[in-house]
Parts: structure tokens; C-alpha cells; sequence
């Protein structure tokens, strides 16, 4: 490959003419934003282990209330890209969220995404555009572009929840901003029970689809869960037993830009996944598992998150040979095949 002209090949003099225009020369950079063959990748494979992160959550709670934070957060940022830049991968946030008992974390809304993967404990709930959600370890629960959301809590133990945002990217497109509102009207709860039947979906007076945009806001855990199991036994020749989180009326992914899914892997099963363009991001829910990233593993015990970079050979494998291991997966399949640089690499 031709060794291409840098800058200091170039006059002083020159340069100055140049940036004195507001113009820059390609060349020096060229390669640097195409590089040959494969993305130049700032992930970096990291793992957030939930017993370390904890204990420095719960004192965010002392040390801040939540009128101070007003979402109590701390943010699972991918060294790769630098902490203060806040974000797991090119596209994905993470965040670790307290709520405690009693408090409320008041309704707003935005232009990225946002879901959340509810960690621990019992009584809290999301209002996604009127509609209550309660929260129980493993439940997805989807507060999509544009929709009001708040949380309360009438339990009695602290509250923790994954969040999982397309924030980097909504930022980075400049089009990151957020309304403040009144309080919900509560009109609605436990919608998604109306899908709760494979093939089986509402049709008041034989009309098809729904007024809602979005029309499945929480997907139970248990649900998911049984569906994995169900899978499992299946005779269904599969490479893995994985499920979406889809719209329930279209089949799409269930939100624009980031894709949720969760898998089961049989005890002692290793899935070598295939190397595709999209970050992915792993969440184990239950048991005990590995994911190597380029070769390198980390352990995963309950709640314990890791990022992997796209382009790059994963593996995952159940450390336990009698119990199967549950994963929730986040990554960026809907916005690169959106975009038309979706790959997967032989
Ligand atoms: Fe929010």
C-alpha cells in the first residue's frame, strides 16, 4: 500500500495558508479514516463486574439525593473511547441506575432511546406514556424516542436497573435533547399481556395494528425466560436458543436503532458467534458464563455486564455443566443494516 504525504512533508507557510481558509489537506489523514480492510476500533473489549459496582452505587445514594442527580446513575464507559465521553461503544450507553424507597425520579422525555434491564429488587415501577410498568429482575422495559417516563418506588429495598441507550450516537448526530413534564395519568397497565399469545394479537371490529407506535413497552422476564426453554426442548435444528425483542405487530426490532435480545446457553454449550460490523453488549441474568472477546475471556457471574467491539471474533460459553446460563444481549444490528454497512465475516 502506497505510503501516502504527511503533514510535515508540507511548508509551514502553506499549512497556515490552508487553515487560514478553513481548509485541510486529505491526504495526511486519509488512511487514518479509511483504513485498509477493517475499521480502526476505539471499544475496547471491558467488563463491569456488578459485585465492584455496587457497593459504589448504593453510596451514591448517600452521598447524593436524588434531587441532586435526579437520575442516580453511574455510567459503564468503555476506556476505549475515554470515560468522559461516557459511552460503551460508538452507539451504546450504559448506565447502572439507584432508585431507592420512596423516591421518584420525575417524568421526561427524549430523542435517544433508551431501555432498561431491571438488576434487583422488588416494588418499583416505569411509567412509559401512561402505561405502569413494574419492574422484576430480567423484565425489558422500552421507553422509546419522544415517549414520557418516570419511575417510583413503593418497595422497601434499593432499586437497581440497567439502562441501555443509543445516546452516543443521538448526541453525536446533534439531535440529544430532553423535555421536562408534569406527572402521568396512569391509563393503562400490564399491555403486554394483549401479546402475551404467540400469533395471537388484538383486532377490535377487524382492524389490524395499533394506535401505539410502540405497542409492547415491557416484555416480562418470564416470559422470555419460557420461551428460551420452550426453544431448547424444541426438535428445532437451531445454532443457538435465542430470542428477539421485536414490535409485536410488525416484527421489527422493537426499537430504531439498538437491537435486545436474550439467549440461553445449554449447560457446558460454547456458541462461537460469527464476526459481524455491530458492538454487542452482554448482560448475563442467570447462572455463570464466559465471553471471550479476540481471545481474551472474562468471567460473568449474575448482573455482571461486557462490551465487545464489532469486527470482531466472540465467543460465549456456560461455565456451569448442569445449569443453563441466561443472557441479555444489546447491540447495533438495526442501526448498520439501517445504514447499509451491516457484515458478516466468514
Ligand atoms: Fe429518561
Amino acid at each position: 500500500m502506497q505510503q501516502l504525504g504527511t503533514l510535515e512533508d508540507l511548508p509551514l507557510h502553506y499549512r497556515e495558508a490552508l487553515s487560514a481558509q478553513n481548509l485541510v489537506p486529505l491526504w495526511p489523514s486519509l488512511r487514518a479514516v479509511l483504513p485498509p480492510g477493517k475499521p480502526a476500533l476505539r471499544t475496547r473489549p471491558t467488563c463491569w463486574s456488578y459485585a465492584a459496582l455496587r457497593p459504589l452505587l448504593l453510596q451514591a445514594g448517600e452521598l447524593t439525593p436524588i434531587e441532586k442527580a435526579e437520575r442516580r446513575v453511574l455510567v459503564l464507559a468503555n476506556p476505549g473511547h475515554g470515560l468522559e465521553k461516557m459511552q460503551a461503544s460508538s452507539s451504546i450507553y450504559l448506565g447502572m441506575q439507584l432508585l431507592l424507597p420512596g423516591e421518584w425520579a420525575p417524568a421526561h422525555k427524549h430523542t435517544p432511546n433508551a431501555v432498561r434491564m431491571i438488576v434487583e429488587g422488588e416494588g418499583a415501577y416505569t411509567t412509559v406514556d401512561g402505561e405502569k410498568c413494574p419492574m422484576h429482575r430480567g423484565d425489558l422495559i422500552l421507553t422509546p424516542t419522544g415517549l414520557w417516563h418516570e419511575h417510583g418506588h413503593d418497595g422497601s429495598e434499593p432499586v437497581i436497573w440497567l439502562d441501555v441507550l443509543d445516546l452516543p450516537l443521538v448526541y453525536y448526530t446533534e439531535a440529544s435533547y430532553h423535555v421536562e413534564g408534569r406527572a402521568q395519568e396512569v391509563r393503562t397497565t400490564l399491555a403486554e399481556r394483549s401479546y402475551a399469545r404467540g400469533g395471537i394479537v388484538p383486532s377490535p371490529v377487524f382492524t389490524r395494528g395499533s394506535a401505539r407506535q410502540y405497542p409492547m413497552l415491557r416484555y416480562p422476564w418470564a416470559e422470555a425466560r419460557a420461551a428460551l426453554l420452550d426453544l431448547a426442548e424444541s426438535q428445532l435444528q437451531l445454532d443457538a436458543v435465542q430470542v428477539a425483542y421485536v414490535n409485536p405487530e410488525t416484527g421489527a426490532d422493537c426499537q430504531n436503532i439498538l437491537g435486545f435480545s436474550a439467549l440461553m446457553l445449554r449447560p457446558g454449550e460454547t456458541l462461537n458467534l460469527p464476526v459481524r460490523s455491530p458492538a454487542m453488549v452482554f448482560h448475563l441474568i442467570e447462572g455463570s458464563a464466559e465471553v471471550a472477546i479476540d481471545g481474551n475471556p472474562f468471567a460473568l457471574a449474575p448482573a455482571d455486564t461486557c462490551c465487545a467491539p464489532g469486527y470482531t471474533p466472540v465467543s460465549l460459553k456456560n461455565r456451569s455443566t448442569s445449569e443453563p446460563a441466561f443472557l441479555f444481549i444489546a447491540d447495533e444490528s438495526p442501526l448498520h443494516k439501517k445504514l447499509g454497512v451491516y457484515e458478516v465475516r466468514p
